[in-house]
């Protein structure tokens, strides 16, 4: 079975409400249909009900009636959502009023306040949304999960290189979320990514490896000509590398390694003698967005791998987003995705 086989298959066994709130969108709508076909899902769908009726009559679509649609102007609970919102931005000075005008006017504003209040268990958009608009209530409304305080992006890379990562499969993070990150966020990416390692891509014994252009001391930090400080880059990953090893102790990890010195054997043996990790990761965490986005679409486009994601991942409760040029059965494998986060999520609040 694929991987992503596997994933709807989890997904299915054990049903998660998923929110839409791109509903009118046309990909958006053709998923949710093969979604309820495919009983994947319970999903609530954001719209005017009509406009969506309408649609589904003229694509063909028979399978919506199985769906929740919530109409953001006629929601029964929106007083309730405005003055909760309110009272979760209060600090930010944001009034029922400001409240109520997200609510009933930005969809992916509602989508978050029904997950909040426990009515849903994970929202998806990006068809026609910015990552920025997707991740924003996100962050404001649902928060971080217990013990994480910044969000990053991973990404699933089915390479051809089986002798590499797991089976040729590698799980890259951060590729889109956040630019420049602290090394205390790089050791929270660490233990994030090797959650989604073993929750998504069937890893179960995550190697994390942060990732440099230096192994061991091989290179070292520039100094800046005025203050006479490091430029922090490997530092960077020297010290996320402490952090993470401190904070996570079962965690499995190790840097500031080089990419090949984290996947080829043969020059972790010349590079990295002693690293449990080098040469077998499966897990990479790089120092940065730039990096992270250019490496995984450079893997991507002249690598041939296929790549799945970006798996939003520190997230109270799941939030993905999609590209805008995204197909159908992209958002159908992002249901399922979402939904075994969902799971995820709560098996871990329960602990
Ligand atoms: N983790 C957790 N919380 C965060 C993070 C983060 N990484 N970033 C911001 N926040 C919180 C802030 O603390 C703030 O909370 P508060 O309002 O309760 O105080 C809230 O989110 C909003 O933060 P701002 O900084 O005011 O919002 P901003 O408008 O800067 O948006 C965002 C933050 C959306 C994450 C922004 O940094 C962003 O757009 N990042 C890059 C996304 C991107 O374009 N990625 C590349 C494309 S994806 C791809 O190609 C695969």
């Amino acid at each position: 079975m694929s991987l992503l086989d596997q994933i709807v298959a989890r997904a299915k066994a054990d049903k998660q409400r998923i929110v839409l709130p791109e509903a009118e969108e046309e990909r958006t709508l053709k998923a949710a249909d093969k979604v309820l076909a495919n009983d994947l899902a319970d999903l609530i769908l954001i719209g005017n009900p009509e406009n969506i009726k309408k649609e589904a009559t003229e694509w063909g679509l028979t399978h919506l009636d199985k769906a929740t649609i919530i109409d953001p102007l006629h929601c029964e609970k929106t007083e309730e959502y405005a003055a909760l919102l309110a009272e979760l931005r209060k600090k930010k000075g944001m009034t029922v009023e400001q409240a109520r005008e997200l609510v009933t006017k930005n969809n992916l504003y509602l989508g978050c306040m029904i997950i909040k209040t426990g009515d849903a268990d994970g929202q998806i958009s990006g068809a026609l949304s910015t990552t920025g608009d997707t991740l924003r209530p996100a962050l404001q409304i649902i928060k971080c999960a217990p013990g994480i305080t910044c969000v990053s992006g991973a990404m699933l890379l089915i390479t051809k290189e089986k002798e590499m990562g797991k089976d040729g499969v590698v799980v890259m993070s951060d590729v889109a979320v956040t630019p420049n990150p602290t090394a205390d966020q790089l050791a929270q990416f660490a233990y994030c990514t090797a959650q989604t390692a073993k929750s998504l891509a069937g890893i179960d014994d995550p190697g994390v490896a942060i990732l440099s252009f230096s192994t061991k001391g091989s290179a070292k930090d520039a100094k800046d000509k005025t203050t006479g400080k490091s430029v922090y880059i490997i530092d960077k990953v020297i010290e996320a590398t402490q952090l993470a090893k401190e904070k996570y102790p079962e965690l499995h990890v190790d840097g500031e390694l080089q990419a090949d010195a984290a996947l080829v054997p043969s020059v972790a043996h010349t590079k990295a003698k002693g690293s449990d990790v080098a040469g077998k990761a499966n897990v990479l965490i790089v120092p940065n967005l730039e990096v992270g986005n250019i490496g995984y679409k450079l893997v991507q486009r002249l690598g041939g791998a296929i790549a799945i994601g970006p798996i939003l991942q520190g997230i109270a409760r799941p939030v993905n987003d999609l590209s805008r040029g995204c197909s159908v059965d992209d958002i159908y494998y992002m249901v399922a995705i979402t939904s075994c986060q969902a799971q995820d999520a709560k098996a871990n609040e329960a602990k």
